[in-house]
């Protein structure tokens, strides 16, 4: 009902691009209003950058934690290095996938194929809805997916880290079934939480085997489980352990919390791993010496979808091999967007697979986040913490939600997110001081220029000042961007913002509009020119506004990053608001 109410009238949501550009039909050479400087690193061979983001169980519906956590950062980085120029490869999928599907499955009654066709559409529907621009999201289900994990697994054969070899596991007798993981629950012999699964603690996040959990459950009858010899593939991880460390040794710029964490889980020792799992649903071994019912263990598996995906997308473009140079150039890069859980995932196993493989590119920094709390609890989809991310997106501008969260990654610690909260964000600063701005020298065009860019004549160090301001602006931002401090970045970024509403304060053409239209026409046209300069930088994290702020100022909508010049003389576009206020009562009654 509300969402109706909201929507009906005042907001309209656009995709970047969808728009027929408007160029200006002047020509007036620019006057005063300076030449767009490139950032230093543009250089001429671009760089492969491989964008890598966490493969999201298709198993139920995402929420703001999952935005927040993996895909929000990962779009406003691609974002950022498309452009600077570099050649972007940003890939994920719906992992399909180990007993977090079949769970939700038997719970329902239904196939796990049924899940994962039900929830890949709801993703990418998210994707669509908040401008995140995959090159591909595809999902592990895939016979292409299939074929890389099988081949993977034969490589690291090959190479000798494959061993078969029997132990014991979980087997419940009551059901006459071995117990995957997931389907076995009972207290972190870490932290004593008693609610941990047999892959992972919740509370502290260390990654688990079954067998470590203290007063075991199985999750299928609630009966205790009993250990029973079965075969499975090891691999050799504990082979891996010094080589990690001297890769992670000289590794700069990667977070605190993720480069401790990862040394500290390979310092206490790296075991051999069960590569295996006695499951029906999954990705079958491409040997059947150990018989039947053996799948590839869910996450070893999902992770080399980072290496499967962009071979399907060469495939798709026609081009089988256009995926190498991602792969294999040593000067590509790779970043690993994750969540807090999966960073042991990322900064560990995945690096020692693609070690025990040979010749592909180990990460070049898996800038992994903390997590997002609802009200202090961590938001969970498994647990029903936080509302539904499609709640918000029928509250909320896509950009306007963007920013929030942007304002409030859990980049080095635990973020709160609150209603309130997401909606100051909105209301206070971006519609406050970033769309009223816009708006506001927009319409004092129209008002006092019929809406052509003054030309000017009068520049003086105040005027220089703030194109100044923008112009190295942007480089700083990027410098952020580029070092995932996306926070910083959008703070920059904002910051611009409110350089150019001190100069609009100070120079008051409202007032100045009475005596001095010289002035006047100055002042404008400075602040057009800041506009869209604080319109660049601000592109990756708003891409929805930004290009109709371009489109305002007769701008092309896709800008490289720099300060674009809007010459005098162009005429502007209608004055439209950016954003509306949030409404947090009705947020609240809904
Ligand atoms: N499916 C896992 C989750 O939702 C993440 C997998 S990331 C991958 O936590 F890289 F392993 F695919
Ligand atoms: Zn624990």
């Amino acid at each position: 009902m509300w969402a109706s109410a909201l929507f009906g009238s005042t907001i309209r949501i656009r995709y970047p691009g969808a728009r027929i550009r408007t160029r200006s039909h002047y020509s007036i050479p620019a006057t005063g209003y300076g030449i767009p400087v490139t950032i230093a690193d543009l250089s001429d061979s671009p760089k492969k950058v491989l964008v890598a983001v966490a493969w999201p169980y298709a198993q139920g519906s995402l929420h703001l934690g999952h935005m927040a956590g993996a895909y929000l950062p990962a779009d406003i980085f691609a974002r950022y290095q498309r452009a600077i120029g570099n050649d972007v490869l940003m890939v994920s999928g719906s992992d399909a996938h180990g007993t977090p599907i079949t769970v939700r499955a038997e719970a329902e009654g239904v196939t796990p194929q049924e899940i994962v066709d039900r929830f890949h559409p709801e993703f990418l529907g998210y994707w669509r809805d908040l401008g995140i621009t995959f090159d591909l999201y595809t999902r592990t289900d895939t016979p292409n997916h299939h074929r890389v994990a099988q081949e993977f697994f034969l490589k690291l054969l090959e190479n000798g880290y494959m061993y078969p070899a029997t132990s014991e596991q979980y087997f419940d007798e009551e059901v006459g079934e071995f117990l995957p993981d997931r389907y076995v629950e009972g207290t972190c012999p870490h932290c004593g939480y008693e609610m941990a699964r047999g892959d992972q603690c919740d509370n502290c996040g260390r990654t688990l085997d079954p067998t470590d959990l203290v007063n075991p459950r199985s999750k299928r009858s609630g009966s205790a489980p009993v250990l029973r010899e079965t075969e499975h593939y090891y691999w050799k991880l504990s082979a891996f352990g010094d080589r990690l460390l001297d890769w992670l040794g000289d590794k700069k710029g990667w977070r605190p919390h993720v480069i401790n964490f990862a040394k500290g889980m390979i310092e206490d020792g790296l075991i051999d791993r069960a590569f295996t799992r006695d499951i029906s649903w999954g990705i079958p071994l491409p040997v059947d010496d150990l018989g039947d019912g053996k799948r590839i263990y869910v996450w070893w598996e999902a992770v080399m979808g980072y290496y499967s995906a962009p071979q399907e997308w060469a495939q798709l473009q026609g081009d089988p091999d256009a995926w190498k140079p991602w792969w294999t150039d040593p000067n590509a890069e790779s970043y690993y967007f994750v969540g807090k859980d999966n960073i042991p995932f990322h900064a560990v196993f995945w690096p020692a697979l693609l070690m025990g493989h040979g010749g592909l590119n180990l990460p070049t920094n898996v800038p992994g986040n903390q997590f997002v709390t609802f009200k202090g609890e961590k938001a969970s989809k498994s647990r029903g913490v936080g509302r539904p991310l499609r709640w918000y997106l029928e509250h909320f501008e896509p950009d306007a939600l963007r920013y929030a969260l942007a304002a409030n990654l859990p980049e080095t610690s635990d973020s709160d997110l609150t209603e309130g909260e997401l909606v100051r964000r909105v209301n206070d600063e971006l519609v406050a001081a970033w769309g009223n701005l816009v708006n506001r020298v927009v319409s004092m065009t129209h008002r006092y220029f019929e809406g052509v860019v003054p030309s000017c004549e009068v520049h003086d160090a105040v005027d220089e000042a703030l194109l100044e301001t923008v112009r190295s602006g942007i480089n700083e931002v990027g410098a952020e961007i580029q070092a995932v401090r996306l926070k910083a970045g959008l703070a920059k970024a904002m910051s611009l913002a409110q350089a150019a509403n001190g100069y609009l304060s100070d120079r008051e053409p409202w007032q100045t509009a009475k005596t001095d239209l010289e002035r006047t026409g100055a002042t404008l046209g400075v602040a057009l020119n800041a506009i869209a300069g604080i319109a660049v930088a601000l592109g990756p994290y708003l891409p929805f506004t930004s290009p109709r702020v371009f489109e305002m100022l007769g701008l092309d909508q896709e800008q490289h990053w720099h300060r674009p010049v809007v010459p005098a003389g162009t005429k502007l576009g209608s004055v439209e608001p950016l954003f509306a206020k949030v409404d947090a009562e009705m947020l609240e009654a809904d």
